[in-house]
């Protein structure tokens, strides 16, 4: 490997992703990756913790990994693998599983809102889940981990089980940190703009699927809740304002202007004008990824090539890793 830092990252196969998804972490991969070495994971394993159908675990996976690559991340100079392919992941969870703490876990604020959610089906992995997230980053000696917002606690998490461990054992994990995009760290609900935009939200009215198509796009932003005064502005912290700082945010991440700049045309502008232009901005950001995603998609010879070319490549970079704990814990190799 050269001596370029590391960067790893993924995201779940549970549902269509997001224009949340794609702003607030895979924007950003593709900006990182002419700097830094990237392996970017399909999260499979993680999904599993919500009940899933399998056939549609087993398409969304493929079709992760053509979105990625729509999205422009080269298949060439990144390492894309699924995370199942590598035992490594489960391997080493179970270890850190053991140096992770039942207090830090309940703390976690994605567990106590999936738990609620799915009341039904409280079981040990949704529990220890973000241990599997802390070997996904800790086994690549991962320097930097490109998320959203709604993701950085999970990193915290995975920093202080990295720290506890090298403070028994010696410097045998990367303390890693997270890395937010500048803007849409935090996309959210088109509905109910409090809440975060969510490829498992009940209602598909709150989230841009990158899978929709481009006059169902138009017409979510379109009937977005915003409020009743009128001005275009963005006020942090407001939550009347929730609503248009979400349109404003999307506005400057796919048009690359800043917010500033943005308001200062809308100045004595109705909602109707704002968001006509929003719908039109998002279609022209996605649009182009649609038409590369669908060539993709059809060829699936092609996507797998890529998958056990990265998952070998992931294997060996893992096992230096995972051989060094298991020593470093007493197991005879
Ligand atoms: P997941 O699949 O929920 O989301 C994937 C990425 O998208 C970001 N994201 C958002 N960003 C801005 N606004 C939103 N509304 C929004 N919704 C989602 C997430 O922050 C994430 O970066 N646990 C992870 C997957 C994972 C992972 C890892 C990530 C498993 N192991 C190791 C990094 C490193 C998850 O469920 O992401």
């Amino acid at each position: 490997m050269d001596d370029k830092k590391i960067i790893f990252s993924g995201v779940q196969p549970s549902g269509n992703l997001t224009l949340g998804n794609y702003l607030g972490a895979i924007k950003n991969w593709v900006s990182l990756q002419n700097d830094y070495r990237c392996i970017y994971a399909m999260m499979d394993l993680h999904t599993i913790t919500v009940r899933q159908t399998p056939a549609d675990v087993r398409r969304r996976t493929l079709e992760v990994l053509a979105l990625y690559i729509a999205c422009g991340i080269d298949p060439e100079e990144n390492i894309l693998f699924i995370q199942s392919h590598n035992s490594a992941h489960a391997e080493l969870a179970w270890v850190l599983n053991c140096y992770t703490y039942m207090g830090e876990l309940q703390r976690m604020t994605q567990f106590k809102d999936k738990s609620s959610r799915h009341a039904e089906n409280i079981n040990a992995g949704l529990f220890t889940y973000p241990v599997l997230m802390a070997a996904d980053i800790l086994l690549y000696q991962a320097d930097y981990v490109p998320v959203g917002k709604d993701q950085m606690q999970h990193i915290e998490i995975c920093r202080d089980i990295a720290q506890r461990f090298n403070a028994v054992y010696g410097d045998v994990f990367t303390v890693p940190e997270g890395l937010l995009p500048k803007v849409g760290a935090n996309v959210m609900s088109l509905q109910e703009p409090t809440k975060k935009m969510s490829k498992s939200d009940p209602n598909p009215k709150a989230y841009i699927s990158m899978m929709d198509d481009m006059n169902v796009i138009a017409k979510k932003i379109k009937s977005s809740v915003t409020d009743s005064e009128g001005v275009i502005e963005y006020r942090e912290g407001d939550e009347t304002k929730a609503g248009i700082n979400n349109l404003l945010t999307i506005m400057s991440a796919v048009t690359k202007r800043s917010i500033d700049d943005i308001v200062k045309d809308y100045a004595g502008k109705g909602y109707g004008d704002f968001k006509n232009d929003v719908a039109e901005a998002v279609v022209e950001c996605i649009r182009p990824i649609r038409e590369e995603y669908d060539r993709i998609i059809a060829d699936k010879q092609y996507l797998m090539d890529i998958c056990s070319k990265g998952a070998e490549s992931a294997r060996r970079i893992s096992q230096r890793t995972l051989k060094k704990v298991y020593k470093k814990v007493g197991f005879v190799l």
